[in-house]
């Protein structure tokens, strides 16, 4: 039996309307999770809150077997830092820096270093000495990617990693990220709109009408 890496419990959340409810969802290591739904459905909230970022309304997220919302806030800094990496939907580069200081920056905070081969991989080594700000959507989302791979995380959130790419791109992207989950033995939750990008996860889920429904194989 492998590792239980995330345990989500009952989770509920509303702004001024509710969003969802009732949202249980357990990962392994080495497990990948898509979910698709609809603009507005809730899917980077939910992201958000097993990431530790936004506290649900109701339910408990376990994170390698903490609590996460009950964590001093050094502690979850320390899991952000060391062992989850997020992969956010806007991506929050530093736009003056090139993507390379960008990538450097995180990895050694996490004490890691620059993997080349990843770069090359993702397909942006002979774009990430420019600066950011030069650097095509795609590009720059990439770059993102690459930051957050480069921390070596276990368990790896990934809001829409593919969103501004092509199909061949997003196909290598897709090989980038997974692959790495494998050799990692990590775990990997995404967010979606793309079935193609969606089946290539062992669990697809689609946040719809509130619930989270398991939709099984694509
Ligand atoms: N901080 C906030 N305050 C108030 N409402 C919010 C906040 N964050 C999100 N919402 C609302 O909650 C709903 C869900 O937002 P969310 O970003 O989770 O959707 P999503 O499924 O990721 O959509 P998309 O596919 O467009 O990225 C939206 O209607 C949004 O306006
Ligand atoms: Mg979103």
């Amino acid at each position: 039996m492998s590792e239980t890496i995330l345990e989500a419990r009952s989770l509920a959340h509303a702004f001024d309307y509710p969003l969802y409810r009732d949202v249980s969802l357990t990962m392994k290591a080495g497990d990948t999770v898509a979910v698709m739904g609809r603009s507005g459905s809730g899917k980077s909230t939910l992201l958000h809150s097993l990431a530790g970022l936004i506290e649900p309304l109701e339910g408990e997220v376990k994170l390698f077997g903490q609590s996460l919302y009950r964590l001093k806030e050094e502690e979850k800094e320390r899991l952000r830092r060391y062992r989850t990496g997020i992969v956010f939907q806007s991506h929050y580069l530093f736009k003056g820096l090139t993507g390379r200081e960008n990538i450097e920056i995180a990895a050694m905070l996490a004490g890691r270093e620059v993997d080349g081969a990843l770069l090359e991989r993702l397909e942006i080594a002979r774009v990430v000495d420019q600066k950011v700000s030069q650097l095509s959507g795609g590009q720059q989302q990439r770059v993102s990617l690459a930051r957050v791979l480069s921390k070596e995380p276990e368990i790896v959130f990934a809001d829409e990693p593919t969103g501004n790419l092509d199909d061949e791109t997003a196909e290598a992207v897709m090989a980038a990220l997974l692959a790495y989950v494998q050799e990692k033995n990590a775990t990997l939750f995404m967010v979606t709109h793309d079935p193609a990008v969606a089946r290539l996860c062992r669990q697809v889920y689609r946040l719809e009408s509130g619930q989270l429904l398991d939709v099984g194989e694509l």
